[in-house]
């Protein structure tokens, strides 16, 4: 078992990545405040990890939620149908919420757990790619608004995160394929030779080799919680960890969410991102083909949908958190491994590399 921490003073918390943790009592164990535990899990998830989950709590008072499956559950609606049933059921400020699932399951949970009774402890237990390389770390949690994605929400860190690398075993492969957007970002953004690394181990990565995807696991928390530390609130380098995803997002809400994965989206607007890096003289153009190398090898999109023009991205991108006194904040990578944040982006440059 590997592990590392997020340090934020007295919020700390360990992450654990290895095999078979979901059955580590000792690592739940450290988290639990009192002897109520609520798993909040949905309907694909429960039949493959649930009773695994509540055997290794078996010493706790512990009951379960499951929800729907899929974003379009991740609502206020759904927010609100859990806490009634917490507050049915009686559950005091000392309850520990687990969030058993992927990033939706992990958002929603994570908020829950921030609001109830001003807060109570919460675990992340995530079972995608995305959810361990990304959403589970670094507290931020929130639930989708008709007008925005996750426009509701709070900073909200876990108490500890424990990611059970066998889950990825049932992942759909389109899933998994998915979340390797993300794990591309931190070596685009952030570091060279994690970058490299991927592309040496592009088939083991694949294979689901268990060493391989360990490491690759804990390079991508330990990215996430390096940048987490020095800027849990997003006010500068946290921004970086949003490569492609001004881009990404606009093509999610065209295309209808669900029907482009979020990682797909993200995938491709890495690329455009490195593109309009490469017209503002901010990389070098051998860096933008490795990029989209890298991209490819991991069979991920690297255009957007055909009929998608500017005009389209422009209608979502105005909507976007990133967006500043109505200037559009890009992150742009300015060599493979290094990035930044730009206001000066001119439509001209986005629109001859998205098209007109
Ligand atoms: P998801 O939670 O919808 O999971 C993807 C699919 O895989 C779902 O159908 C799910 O039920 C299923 N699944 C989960 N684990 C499985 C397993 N082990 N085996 C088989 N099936 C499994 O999607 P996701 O990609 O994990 O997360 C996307 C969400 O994360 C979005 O809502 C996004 O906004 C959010 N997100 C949050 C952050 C953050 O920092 N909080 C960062 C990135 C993304
Ligand atoms: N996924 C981006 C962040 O957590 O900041």
């Amino acid at each position: 078992m590997d592990k590392l921490a997020v340090q934020l003073g007295a919020r700390s918390y360990p992450i654990s990545i290895g095999e078979n943790l979901l059955s580590s009592a000792k690592l739940f164990e450290s988290a639990i405040v009192n002897k109520k535990v609520m798993i909040i899990t949905n309907n694909v998830v429960a039949p493959l990890y649930l009773q695994q989950c509540e055997k290794t709590l078996q010493n706790f008072q512990v009951e379960h939620i499951i929800l729907p499956d899929g974003e379009k559950y991740k609502t206020f609606k759904t927010f609100e149908a859990i806490l009634n049933t917490l507050l049915k059921k009686k559950y005091a400020r000392d309850t520990t919420i687990v969030a058993l699932g992927g990033g939706v399951i992990g958002d929603i949970a994570g908020f829950v757990a921030a609001c109830y009774q001003r807060g109570v402890a919460f675990i992340q237990v995530p079972t995608t790619v995305l959810a361990q390389v990304d959403s589970s770390v670094g507290g931020k949690t929130a639930v989708n608004h008709p007008l925005g994605k996750n426009m509701i929400g709070a900073f909200y860190q876990p108490q500890t995160v424990i990611i059970d690398i066998n889950c990825l075993k049932t992942l759909p492969k389109r899933e998994f394929v998915a979340g390797m957007a993300e794990v591309i970002k931190y070596g685009v953004i952030y570091d060279r030779n994690f970058f490299d690394w991927l592309n040496d181990n592009v088939d083991d990565i694949k294979a689901l080799e268990a060493d391989k995807i360990t490491y690759m696991i804990k390079r991508c928390c330990a990215i996430k919680a390096e940048i987490v530390a020095q800027d849990e609130k997003e006010h500068g380098i946290r921004a970086l960890l949003n490569l492609g995803h001004t881009f990404g997002h606009a093509i999610e809400a065209e295309q209808g969410y669900g029907n482009w994965l979020h990682g797909e989206a993200v995938a491709v607007g890495i690329v455009i991102a490195a593109k309009i890096a490469l017209t503002k003289g901010l990389i070098e153009r051998e860096e933008v083909e490795q990029i989209m190398l890298l991209i490819d090898q991991f069979n991920l999109p690297s255009a957007p949908p055909e009929l998608m023009k500017y005009s389209h991205f422009a209608k979502h991108m105005q909507l976007d958190k990133k967006v500043l006194d109505g200037k559009i904040r890009l992150i742009l990578p300015t060599s493979i491994g290094t990035g930044d944040i730009f206001s000066d982006t001119s439509e001209a440059a986005m629109q001859s590399v998205i098209g007109l």
